[in-house]
């Protein structure tokens, strides 16, 4: 029976960092860290989202703001306004939440964020540091899925490591953060040919499809450390992972669970995230 790894206790020791952090640069410099949050349209998942960042800042001393936009925003509106939160001297980090309607170029607005406020680690500057060894943000799921195998003592050297997903918000950046530690990293998408043979070879498997229980037991070593992205919501409303957890926590050796497991990382990586952005500035006005 695999051990369960805990997104929650693990997110809450990064919490304490950052309000202990965020405390000691105030009192420094005076300076109090402060998150935009922007969200367009009304998808309930990505409101609920943006309220626990909101609760999650005033927790740990971290000033925030939401820009909350009707779905039939323009891009010239949305550039306006991300053009303004990159002039003001309140705001760290600047969050663009995604996806934006369709009528949006999303590529676009996160050209524009300013590389030194982008928390997310989306902008190609910052994708470009992170491929290069020397981030200066690391996108936020990818930064607490390591921090969560680190908190576990879970070695990546030397590791076969698969990740199930290519997309630029996971599946890409933890591949290179893991091939950083020195895993040897494969990373699977829908046209992989025998997936199950290339999973099965996985010491750490991250699965981010994004597709309800599509990790089976069968696709898995015994053994392994299992780590699931995916959050799906089921009929009956409740959500799930992508993994089938059940049967899959009868053979790994570690599992995060869904939810309480990656999802909490997600917001605690951002929260450090702004504290480094107002650090970096308070050592910039130096
Ligand atoms: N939508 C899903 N995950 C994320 C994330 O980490 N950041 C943003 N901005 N949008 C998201």
């Amino acid at each position: 029976m695999a051990e369960l790894i805990d997104g929650k206790v693990v997110s809450q020791s990064v919490r304490d960092e950052v309000a202990e952090l965020a405390s000691k640069l105030k009192q420094d410099t005076g300076i109090v860290p402060g998150l935009a949050a922007v969200l367009v349209g009304d998808d309930a998942a990505s409101e609920i989202y943006v309220r626990n960042k909101r609760k999650a800042c005033e927790k740990v001393g971290i000033y925030s703001e939401e820009h909350k936009l009707p779905a039939e925003t323009t891009e010239e509106q949305l550039l306006g306004l991300v053009n303004k939160l990159n002039e003001d001297t309140k705001i760290h980090g600047i969050l663009v939440q995604l996806p934006l309607p369709g009528h949006i170029d999303e590529t676009k607005i996160l050209r524009t964020v300013s590389p030194l406020k982008d928390v997310d680690g989306f902008h190609p500057y910052n994708v470009g540091l992170l491929v290069e060894g020397n981030p200066r943000f690391v996108s936020c799921t990818p930064g607490g899925i390591i921090k969560m195998l680190d908190f576990y003592n879970i070695d990546i050297k030397g590791k076969d490591v698969v990740v199930v997903g290519r997309s630029n918000i996971v599946g890409k950046p933890v591949s290179m953060l893991l091939l950083h530690r020195h895993g040897t990293v494969t990373i699977c998408h829908s046209r992989t040919k025998d997936l199950k043979e290339v999973t099965g070879r996985a010491d750490i498997l991250v699965a981010a499809i994004g597709r309800a229980n599509f990790i089976t037991a069968d696709m898995v070593k015994d053994g392994a450390v299992v780590i699931d992205v995916g959050i799906n919501r089921k009929d009956d409303g409740k959500l799930t992972g992508d993994v089938d957890f059940e049967a899959v926590s009868e053979k790994a050796s570690f599992i995060t669970p869904v939810p309480g497991g990656v999802g909490p990382m997600t917001i605690a990586m951002l929260l450090y995230n702004t504290y480094l952005s107002a650090k970096s500035t308070a050592e910039s006005n130096k």
